[in-house]
């Protein structure tokens, strides 16, 4: 490789991470003011800090030639986790762990090693001293005896520490705490934190040593300020949930290794995260009698269905105004849904306050939960419970009607598993025999049909 680089001045946004030839006042990308800064990098040839792209000696191959050998995977010593990554975490990879501080981030990286006997771990901390780490593992329990602990931010001393100690599972926490020299910025600036995850991912693929990185995320869910990272490493899962409550959900939002939408939920006790293998159980109703205002939805997480029921508050607005707000579901969407009931089915609700809640913490994005959360509205609104027994899955369009959701056979057969004497979905859903036994399939074509069967029946 005899070309010889070329130096080139570019200027990177420190929001967003767009790269531009010029300063500019305003990046016009985010549209955030002064946060350009210079960069210089190196053209013609593969630059020596860039990570990703200098694994060296590559040439092109027949696609023919190359074996599709299985990846090799290490259990992470928890079901859950393994299951979430496609069967285990798969050697050489960057798996990046984002949720907000305090959510539980270090705890469950650190009782990875502790609960798998005879993995070799590096446990990176620039957050915590070794002391503090210790004094965790402790109280976690498990095997410590096969764990280093490094307490450093150096990425130059990591990497060489790490190429030295050869261990089989390296964790960095985290990638907001790590800096690189060759980089004349602060920690945690996005040209770091890129840098860093490029080193990383680098140094994972050529040792074939996976590597845990940790990122915090900030409250409108981009992990380290700039989505830049995601592109960066191979999988990406997210905490969430609420972290007063005990429940913390993770979900793969990206896996070059298998399926995302997989979710697991843990459960933080007094002697760390728990996993919790039946989530329909624990999102149940905590009640026995029916309440106003709830409605039961069974929702998909990758192939696994799970139940789990969805609140809702209507009352008069206090000052003239109404107020909407929902947590764990899409704002606009409850909006639109509460729109639909307005025009296609006459409810008054533009001078009510509505309060819309997910059970557990739960951040829902399927729209099969769009009939739940109707139903939860119209049982406030007129203050009538549903009867317990009862759970739904359907999509709300525009004109009112009730849409058909995919996987309408596994959320069927869940409910009936569950227990559940009645399931609504929608009039159009095709569904197999074997899927409804035990349990009443009662299908609606729209929200006029719904109401009528729901609170007229
Ligand atoms: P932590 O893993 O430090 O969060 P993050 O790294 O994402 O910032 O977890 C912090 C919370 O977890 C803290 O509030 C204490 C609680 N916790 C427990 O309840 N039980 C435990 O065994 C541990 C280790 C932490
Ligand atoms: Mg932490």
């Amino acid at each position: 490789m005899a070309v010889t680089g070329k130096e080139k001045t570019v200027f990177f946004c420190t929001n967003c991470g767009n790269e531009y030839p010029k300063w500019m006042g305003r990046c016009p990308a985010c549209g955030s003011w002064n946060t350009m800064v210079e960069k210089t990098i190196v053209t013609g040839k593969p630059n020596k800090n860039a990570g990703a792209g200098s694994i060296p000696g590559r040439k092109p191959e027949k696609l023919a030639d190359i074996t599709s050998a299985q990846e090799n995977r290490i259990s992470l010593g928890s079901e859950e986790l393994d299951r979430l990554l496609g069967g285990g975490l798969v050697e050489g990879s960057l798996v990046l762990i984002g949720g907000e501080p305090g959510i539980g981030k270090s705890t469950l990286s650190l009782q990875i090693p502790l609960s798998c006997k005879g993995l070799r771990t590096l446990y990176v901390t620039g957050e915590e001293s070794a002391r503090q780490v210790k004094m965790r593992a402790d109280r976690l329990g498990g095997d410590a005896s096969n764990v280093s602990i490094l307490s450093e931010t150096n990425m130059g001393t990591i990497i060489a520490e790490a190429q030295e100690l050869r261990p089989q599972l390296m964790v960095v926490d985290s990638v907001q705490t790590m800096y690189s020299e060759a980089i004349d910025s602060s920690a945690g600036s996005v040209t770091q934190v890129k840098e860093v995850t490029s080193m990383l991912l680098h140094f994972a693929k050529v040792s074939g040593i996976p590597v845990i990185l940790i990122g915090h995320i900030t409250k409108d869910g981009y992990i380290a300020g700039p989505k830049i990272l995601e592109h960066i490493v191979d999988v990406v899962l997210q905490f969430e949930g609420d972290d007063k409550g005990p429940y913390r959900i993770l979900r793969s939002i990206k896996n070059r290794f298998g399926s995302t939408s997989e979710l697991a939920v843990f459960e933080m006790t007094g002697t760390g995260l728990r996993e919790v293998k039946n989530p329909s159980e624990l999102l149940m109703p905590m009640h026995e009698e029916g309440l106003s205002g709830t409605a039961i939805a069974v929702m998909l997480d990758g192939l696994r269905p799970f139940v789990f029921e969805v609140q809702a508050l209507v009352s008069t607005a206090a000052y003239g105004t109404a107020q909407r707000s929902a947590t764990g579901f899409d704002v606009r969407r409850l909006n639109m849904l509460l729109a639909v009931l307005e025009k296609r089915a006459g409810f008054k609700l533009n001078m009510k306050d509505v309060f819309l809640n997910m059970a557990g913490g739960l951040r829902v994005t399927d729209p099969a939960c769009d009939l739940s959360v109707v139903c939860a509205v119209l049982s406030s609104n007129i203050d009538y419970a549903l009867p317990s027994d009862i759970c739904f899955a359907g999509e709300v369009g525009l004109s009112g009607e009730i849409r058909p959701v995919n996987q309408t056979d596994r959320r069927v057969t869940e409910a009936a598993r569950l227990g559940f004497s009645q399931i609504y979905i929608s009039k159009y859903s095709s569904l197999s025999k074997d899927a409804a036994e035990g349990i009443k399939v009662v299908r609606v074509a729209d929200i006029p049909a719904l109401v009528r069967s729901l609170f007229k029946g």
